[in-house]
């Protein structure tokens, strides 16, 4: 007979083995170079980077990376504290306002990371006689935050007003009742309507909260994201996002909100009182970042500009994408063997991107998903577009 420790290791063993028959094992790409909009692999290939949420170019920008130095310099590397205990800074309290100040709220507090805000948000502010109203398509941690808390969950057909309204009705006995949408969904590039949404929530007695992070620093006219986009700043009233994809790309995440709700984050939230705090460097490189996104639109307009110049020219070569206007293009190739190929033969092209399939995506909707940079010049766009005509040439798959 086998032993238990021999079948647990063998059982992995198959599972992982089930993932590569199935083509579900994600590999990991070694990148040799900083990250932006041309990346080195581990083998010394150049490649043009059309898959990092690099929306600002910030990455591996000289001047970020600086701003991290000085900080390091002036406040050490790190803190080897939780926050409440002895690991809050000046640097980190000034970020805080600073993020507040962006995005029009009362306050912020900091976490390791989006995932910790997300996972460390619903648990301390409702309970069993509340009611949390969810997209169906949102982001795996407010998923997972949701589970951690006691209160009733009611989820609605992705970005189906109709829907959220029934959700609405559904839970009108409950106390307090928060609608939570990610501001724009990753897979699709889709934003959520939230002006309809603050909508129903005036009608309902709702509260709304929005999980920023593809959005914060360029979506909406000055970058303050989606509730900026539509015209709600001020309506909604909890904001979580990251410091690690548009605004610097570390690491890091946030809440922010009014005041009560952050102070009682503080007090009660879970990833916040029982983790380490976030290292000085990306505080002060964050706060860095901030001062000039709040100074300059340049790189968000640069960014619409690529993202409108590149939407245009790949329909016109003959592909099919999701309409839309964010910087997430995702180009459909409908089947995942095609998916792949694709991917494979654009990494030959010297194009760095990656294949979408079920199930991540719905059967029948594998794609590429192209991600814009405003690091990306005119001259790197063009040559994907030239890969990309090519591939699609050599596998049939343009429609001109
Ligand atoms: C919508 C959304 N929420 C939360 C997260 C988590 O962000 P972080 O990397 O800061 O944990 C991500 C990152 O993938 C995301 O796309």
């Amino acid at each position: 007979m086998s032993n238990p420790q021999d079948t647990f290791y063998s059982g992995l063993q198959q599972t992982l083995d089930q993932l590569r028959d199935q083509g579900l094992y994600k590999p990991e790409r070694v990148l040799a170079s900083r990250q932006g909009a041309e990346v080195m692999s581990e083998d010394g290939r150049t490649l043009i980077n059309m898959c990092a949420n690099n929306y600002l170019g910030l990455s591996g920008q000289e001047w970020v990376a600086q701003a991290s130095i000085d900080a390091t310099e002036k406040y050490g590397y790190g803190l080897s504290s939780v926050r409440f205990i002895c690991g809050t800074q000046t640097v980190h309290k000034q970020l805080e306002q600073a993020i507040s100040k962006f995005l029009g709220t009362e306050d912020t507090i900091l976490y390791a990371a989006a995932f910790d805000a997300n996972g460390g948000v619903f648990e301390p502010l409702f309970d069993e006689n509340d009611a949390i109203i969810s997209d169906a398509l949102n982001h795996a941690s407010i998923i997972d935050g949701i589970r951690l808390c006691k209160a009733a969950r009611f989820r609605y057909a992705h970005n189906d007003m109709a829907d959220l309204e029934r959700q609405l009705q559904a839970a009108a006995d409950k106390r307090h009742k928060i609608i939570v949408t990610d501001g724009v969904f990753s897979m699709d590039g889709t934003i959520a309507q939230l002006d309809k949404i603050v909508e129903l929530a005036e009608k309902y007695g709702a509260l709304v909260m929005i999980d920023e992070c593809h959005a914060s620093g360029f979506m909406g006219k000055t970058g303050r994201g989606t509730h900026e986009h539509h015209n709600v700043i001020g309506k909604i009233d909890i904001i979580t996002g990251t410091l690690g994809k548009a605004l610097g790309g570390a690491m890091g995440g946030f809440t922010s909100g009014r005041k009560e709700v952050i102070e009682m984050l503080r007090q009660k939230s879970r990833p916040y009182l029982f983790s380490n705090t976030l290292a000085p460097s990306i505080a002060g490189a964050s706060l860095a970042v901030l001062e000039r996104l709040s100074s300059s639109t340049e790189l968000r307009d640069r960014l619409h500009e690529n993202t409108a110049y590149f939407r245009q020219e790949i329909e016109r070569i003959g592909f099919t994408i999701k309409p839309g206007t964010h910087p997430v293009v995702p180009v459909m190739l409908f089947d995942a063997p095609v998916a792949q190929k694709f991917a494979a033969r654009m990494y030959e092209l010297g194009v760095l991107l990656s294949g979408f399939f079920y199930p991540v995506v719905p059967m029948g909707q594998a794609r590429v998903r192209v991600q814009l940079s405003a690091a990306h010049t005119r001259a790197q766009l063009d040559t994907v577009l030239k890969a990309f005509e090519q591939a699609g040439r050599e596998l049939g798959l343009l429609k001109n």
